[in-house]
């Protein structure tokens, strides 16, 4: 893959510094900026990098290009000098469960097993309203602190614990797109409730806080833990609301899809579960999708739901390694989720590298480069999420960025002192960058995370 050449001045992206609102305000990051507008995906060498780039900012984007050229056109803007930093989009995670923030690496099980002997212990522990709060905040905390500006986060399965998210997300101004999750079956008892409570809850919330910022998704668990009636209430729920979205999981363990089997004798395969209660389209996303049938992928094609792409959590709990290359002929749109606390932890970087060595092990794999995890990690989120504005340093989209910067003396660090190329450096970035690289994170142009030196 080859880098596209640095755009001429003329090159910059800019809306008129005279349309803009008073230039008092406006900010001038200066650095080496990256992003993946265009699909790498069908575009051959789609990262487009400045090495010593301006970005002019105040809730939105206001140009990108050279620095000289920038700064020619917005000469009274506060210039803030990281020629030290990468600055990136921030991340979209697309599958984050706020529930499991303090359960992270509960090693040695696969799924049903971590399920059953740590994880939904853990999500009862959300029926208490103050544990819940410190759950809902320190999720939102290690998102931002990770560069993740957006996320579809699966729920709790506590009506009060899901308004409790989405009061913390509204304090920061992050953008989460979340809900209950609800089940009446095969879970724990204190996790279930009937499906005619799943609709009354689910409906209060969605009138509640679905809208500017936030946005509600409706969540059966998995169809393990749904009857065929809860199911039902997803799918009228769907009708009455059809701009809510819909997650859930699918094809992610053998065991998890005989189990589904045998609770569904009449279903054509797992994703039929769901079809048939009308639970599939443009705003559904279905997390894992490892083992998969080709009817399934031509059925997520024709109804254009997505797929979040977990990898290090599909790494963790040896659930298998995803089939990118069959998703990418069927055109199915997917991005990159790091479903704590399967996987291993926030950082979109780490789960980057994750899918990429999974696919150097995968018999079929597709071979990726920098400008795909970037565009994974970024744009790619926000299209499955169907979200303008966000994605890429387009002017006029959200200030949503990032400022990566490792410590001085870091492995990074030396990586990035002698690395020859942007593309080089950013290969380095997703292979070694975590949390204590990510200086700072800004949501709509506010500084909302900033580590100490
Ligand atoms: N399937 C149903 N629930 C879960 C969950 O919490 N995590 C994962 N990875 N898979 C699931
Ligand atoms: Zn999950």
């Amino acid at each position: 893959m080859t880098l596209e050449p640095t755009p001429p001045s003329s090159g910059s992206s800019s809306v008129s510094p005279s349309e803009s609102s008073s230039p008092s305000g406006i900010t001038l990051l200066r650095g080496q900026i990256m992003h993946t507008p265009r699909n790498p995906f069908e575009h051959d060498g789609a990262l487009v990098t400045w090495s010593d780039g301006g970005l002019a900012f105040d809730e939105t984007i206001l140009a990108v290009g050279n620095f000289t050229d920038i700064q020619r056109d917005y000469p009274d803007a506060t210039v803030v000098d990281a020629r030290d930093s990468l600055i990136l989009p921030g991340f979209v995670d697309v599958h984050v469960h706020y529930p499991q923030v303090h359960m992270i690496g509960a090693m040695g099980m696969t799924l049903l097993t971590w399920l059953k002997t740590r994880t939904l212990l853990e999500e009862a522990n959300m029926a208490n309203d103050a544990y819940a709060r410190l759950a809902a905040h320190n999720t939102i905390q290690s998102l931002l602190a990770n560069g993740t500006t957006t996320a579809l986060v699966f729920g709790a399965h506590f009506a009060s614990a899901q308004a409790i998210l989405f009061e913390e997300a509204l304090k920061t101004g992050m953008h989460i797109v979340s809900g209950l999750v609800v089940s009446d079956q095969n879970l724990r008892p204190e996790l279930e409730v009937s499906p005619e409570q799943a609709y009354e809850q689910s409906k209060t919330l969605i009138q509640t806080y679905h809208g500017e910022g936030l946005h509600y998704a409706l969540q059966p668990r998995f169809s393990v833990s749904c009857s065929e009636a809860m199911l039902e209430v997803v799918g009228s729920l769907m009708q009455e609301f059809p701009d809510v979205y819909m997650q859930t999981h699918i094809n992610e363990n053998v065991d998890e899809i005989a189990f589904v089997r045998e609770l569904f004798p009449a279903s054509k395969d797992y994703l039929d579960t769901y079809d048939v209660h009308g639970l599939l389209g443009p705003r559904s996303s279905f997390a894992h999708n490892i083992h998969v049938s080709d009817r399934e992928l031509a059925r997520y094609a024709e109804t254009g739901s997505s797929v979040a792409h977990c990898p290090s959590s599909n790494m963790f709990i040896g659930s298998g390694i995803f089939d990118m290359k069959r998703h990418l002929a069927a055109e199915i749109p997917f991005a990159l989720g790091s479903d704590v606390g399967g996987g291993t932890g926030y950082s979109l970087f780490k789960e980057a590298l994750m899918s990429y060595q999974g696919q150097m092990l995968h018999d079929n794999g597709y071979l990726l480069g920098p400008s795909h995890l970037l565009y994974l990690a970024t744009q790619a989120g926000a299209d499955v999420l169907s979200i303008e504005g966000i994605g890429a340093f387009t002017a006029g989209n959200r200030a949503d960025l990032m400022v990566v910067r490792p410590p001085a003396g870091s492995s990074l660090a030396n990586v990035l002192t002698h690395s020859p190329s942007a593309e080089a450096s950013l290969s380095a970035v997703f292979t070694l960058a975590r949390e204590e690289s990510v200086r700072q994170t800004y949501l709509a142009g506010k500084l909302v995370h900033e580590k100490p030196i």
